[in-house]
C-alpha cells in the first residue's frame, strides 16, 4: 500500500480493468470523445460501468432511466446490457454534453436504443411521468446532487415492484457524516437518505467505495411489492 491511498486505489482500478478485461474500444472511444470535447472526467470508472451493466443484465432490464449523461460513458455501459428491443432514456442539462453523448452513442451503434433528452432533469422527469413513461426496470441517478431526493422520487414514480434505483456519489469522501455541512451536495445526500428511510415502498442500502474516483459510494434501492 503506497503512502497515498488515492494513488493505490487508482492503481488497483487500473489493475482490475486490465486483469478482468473490463474495458473495450467502444467505451474507450466515448472517453476519448468526451476528453476531446472538453468535458470533465467525472464519469464512472470501468469497474463501476461494468457493475451497472451486470446489474441491468441480472434483473433482465428492458427499460433504463439515467439522470446525468455527461458524455454517455455510463449510458453506453448500461445500454449494451439491454436486449435489442430495450430502451434507455438519459437526461442531461448541458447542450454540449448532450451533443457529445449522442455522437458517442451513435458510434457505439446504440442510436436506436438510447434517447438523450437535453434540459433540466426535474422538468423532463415531470413530462415523462405525465406521458406515462416507464416503468423503468433500472434507474441510475448521477446528476446535480442537490436534487438527489427529487430524482429518486421521480424514478420511484416511474418504477414497478422489483425495479432497482442506484444513486451515485453518496459518501463524498466521508463528508456525509457532517450533519451540519454547508455543502449542497452533502445536503442532497442527507435529504435522499431521510426520504429513503421514510419511504416504505423501497428497501435500500449504501456501499462505500474507493477507486480512481476517490472515496465515495452508491445507494442501491429495490422497489417493494
Ligand atoms: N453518468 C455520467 C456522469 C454524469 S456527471 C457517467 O458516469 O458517465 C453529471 C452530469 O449531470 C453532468 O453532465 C451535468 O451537466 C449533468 N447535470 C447537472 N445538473 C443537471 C440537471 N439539473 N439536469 C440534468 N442534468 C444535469
Ligand atoms: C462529480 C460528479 C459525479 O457524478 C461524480 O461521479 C464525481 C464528481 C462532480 O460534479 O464533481
Ligand atoms: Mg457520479
Amino acid at each position: 500500500m503506497a503512502d497515498d491511498p488515492h494513488a493505490t486505489w487508482t492503481s488497483v482500478d487500473t489493475y482490475l480493468t486490465s486483469a478482468l478485461g473490463l474495458s473495450d474500444e467502444t467505451v474507450e472511444r466515448a472517453l476519448t470523445n468526451q476528453r476531446e470535447a472538453g468535458l470533465p472526467e467525472i464519469n464512472v470508472s470501468a469497474p463501476q460501468g461494468k457493475q451497472l451493466a451486470l446489474i441491468a443484465q441480472s434483473i433482465g432490464a428492458k427499460k433504463i432511466l439515467e439522470v446525468g449523461t455527461l458524455g454517455g460513458y455510463s449510458t453506453i455501459w448500461m445500454a449494451r446490457a439491454l436486449p435489442a428491443d430495450g430502451q434507455l432514456i438519459t437526461l442531461e442539462l448541458d447542450e454540449h454534453h448532450a451533443t457529445t453523448a449522442r455522437a458517442s452513442v451513435e458510434q457505439a451503434g446504440l442510436g436506436s436504443v438510447v434517447e438523450v433528452i437535453q434540459g433540466p432533469a426535474l422538468e423532463t422527469l415531470e413530462r415523462l411521468k405525465a406521458e406515462g413513461a416507464g416503468p423503468f426496470d433500472l434507474a441510475f441517478i448521477d446528476a446535480d446532487k442537490v436534487n438527489n431526493a427529487n430524482y429518486f422520487k421521480a424514478a420511484l414514480a416511474m418504477s414497478r415492484p422489483g425495479s432497482v434505483i442506484i444513486v451515485d456519489n453518496v459518501i463524498r469522501n466521508g463528508a456525509v457524516t457532517d450533519l451540519e455541512s454547508a455543502d449542497t451536495a452533502v445536503q442532497g445526500v442527507h435529504a435522499l437518505n431521510s426520504y429513503v428511510a421514510s419511504e416504505s415502498r423501497v428497501s435500500a442500502t449504501t456501499i462505500q467505495t474507493v477507486g480512481n474516483k476517490g472515496y465515495d459510494g452508491y445507494l442501491m434501492a429495490v422497489v417493494q411489492h
